[in-house]
């Protein structure tokens, strides 16, 4: 089985952690899309499958208004049962590395809305330790040169990600060398530095379900 086959049979199973007629959260990546595939399909024989969602980035709404979505701010929503969305890296405390996609700071606003936060990846997603995969943090741009230096003085290695203006219009600093043994501390400190406006270790917002695409088929881990 192919990763894009796995992808799509985790976004297809997610559907079952949707509550018929109810609000949908939703993140993005190309996991994610294979969601909104799947959502797009159910809809067409169930049209109140979802009333409506809160998306986490331009690129998931445009594809969820195409399909006739309706797409609700996230400031009208007190709370959702259920947030879907993809990881760079999910370790087995639940805990993940996001903003490959650049979007992590609607993704963590809108997780926080969540009862649940339903994950889904391919397998190669899963690890012992958060870091192989370079950390993205969302920063103000005037702040990216401090930043950076911030993460050299720990021994790592940071780089603002070329051509990239996140739709909040900051840049994003891609940070490799990092081994992440105690995700929620890492989260809070890094959050503490001025200009940060998110580190994308998803640690204090972390998956409740992950649904891992393998070639033998979902492997549900529970958190
Ligand atoms: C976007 C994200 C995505 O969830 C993450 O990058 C995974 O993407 P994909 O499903 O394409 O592998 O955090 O900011």
């Amino acid at each position: 089985m192919t990763q894009d086959e796995m992808k799509t049979l985790v976004g297809q199973a997610a559907l079952d952690y949707v509550t018929a007629g109810s609000v949908v959260g939703v993140g993005t990546g190309s996991t994610v899309d294979k969601f909104i595939d799947a959502l797009g399909a159910a809809l067409k024989t169930d049209p109140q499958r979802v009333v409506g969602a809160v998306s986490s980035s331009v690129r998931s709404t445009e594809r969820l208004l195409a399909l006739g979505v309706k797409v609700l701010p996230a400031e009208s929503v007190s709370s959702l049962a259920v947030y879907i969305d993809g990881a760079d890296e999910i370790n087995h405390q639940g805990d993940m590395i996001k903003g490959g996609g650049a979007a992590l700071t609607r993704e963590k606003i809108v997780a926080d809305l969540a009862e649940r936060f339903v994950c889904i990846a391919d397998e190669t997603k899963l690890v012992d330790t958060l870091g192989r995969f370079p950390l993205p943090v969302e920063v103000i741009p005037m702040a990216s040169a401090q930043v950076i230096r911030r993460f050299t003085a720990m021994g790592a290695q940071a780089k603002v990600r070329e051509g990239v203006t996140t739709d909040n219009g900051n840049v994003i600093v891609d940070v490799t060398g990092l081994s992440i043994t105690n995700p929620a501390q890492m989260e809070s400190d890094v959050n503490q530095w001025p200009g940060v406006v998110t580190v994308g270790i998803f640690a204090r917002n972390r998956a409740s379900v992950c649904l891992l695409g393998t070639p033998n088929g979902v492997r549900t881990l529970t958190f």
